[in-house]
């Protein structure tokens, strides 16, 4: 028995690596979500800054909402089980007519969990076409091993390191992932992925959101996460704490917290302290 996916979509997801779309909520729920982002970003003036668009769902209530939406973590529950985590989100903004772009890669190469049995939420606040640059998979690849990548820490490159597989990608295999805004794709952390820049008069919005099973352990560093269903028996992560309101001095607290101990897991190997803006 599955939640809310069709057994042929978890099928599909378990060949292919990923199942799209999936339907979150309807366009005014998607207006809703990009309004609340949007509304922090008036009152700062500038888009939402470097370290809050990672782990933002510590800090603003809208979005700690999101990643505990019955019907996001339904989907999650019938590919991963009942005991989940959030173990982060990230947001991937493409303002209009930009060169931001993402390298093919496997989102596995610096995340340090284990098994790889991990899996992204990526909720559209806006429709993602081909024109602004919605994500772009190549199917089954996640049952490859793990591909040698190349750090290039190119500054169009909205990946952490501009990282990118350094082996030739069959990018005639590829497969787009066009998505309305509410909907949602899914895909595995070891599936090749990547995006074009976005060429139209709009921004495009999408927060990915990751899941585990409680049972995934963190190789890296003494790692946190959010219980968001069922029950942690495994106690590999130190508990994160729903934001109590937007942005509050324990919101800030827990998210520099968590945000330090990601940077550490990711950037291991480099100098940096700081995601990058
Ligand atoms: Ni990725």
């Amino acid at each position: 028995m599955t939640r809310i996916l069709e057994p042929a979509a978890v099928a599909a997801y378990h060949r292919d690596g990923f199942v799209f779309p999936v339907k979150v909520g309807d366009a005014a729920e998607a207006r809703a979500w990009r309004d609340a982002l949007e509304a922090h970003e008036r009152k700062t003036g500038t888009p939402l800054q470097g370290n809050w668009r990672h782990k933002t769902h510590l800090l603003f209530t809208w979005a700690d909402m999101l990643v505990h939406h019955p019907r996001i973590l339904d989907a999650v529950e019938d590919l991963i089980g009942p005991d989940i985590l959030c173990w982060t989100t990230n947001f991937f903004i493409k303002e209009a007519a930009s060169p931001g772009f993402v390298s093919w890669h496997q989102d596995s190469t610096y995340w340090g969990l284990d098994p790889d049995d991990v899996v992204t939420a990526w909720v559209a606040f806006t429709d993602a076409n081909r024109e602004n640059g919605c994500m772009e998979v190549i199917p089954g690849s996640h049952r490859v091993d793990q591909l040698p990548h190349l750090d290039t820490f190119h500054k169009d490159n909205l990946l952490s390191r501009g990282q990118e597989i350094a082996v030739p990608v069959d990018t005639s295999k590829a497969v787009a992932m066009p998505l309305a805004a509410g909907e949602m794709s899914l895909h595995h952390i070891k599936l090749v992925h990547g995006s074009a820049p976005n060429r139209s008069a709009d921004r495009r919005i999408g927060l990915a959101i990751r899941y585990i099973p409680t049972s995934v352990r963190q190789l890296k560093v003494r790692d946190s996460a959010m219980l968001v269903r069922g029950t942690d028996r495994h106690g590999h992560f130190d508990p994160e704490p729903r934001p109590a309101a937007d942005l509050d001095a324990g919101a800030l607290a827990a998210h520099a917290d968590a945000v330090g101990r990601q940077v550490k897991a990711l950037y291991q190997g480099t100098a940096k302290t700081e995601f990058r803006a």
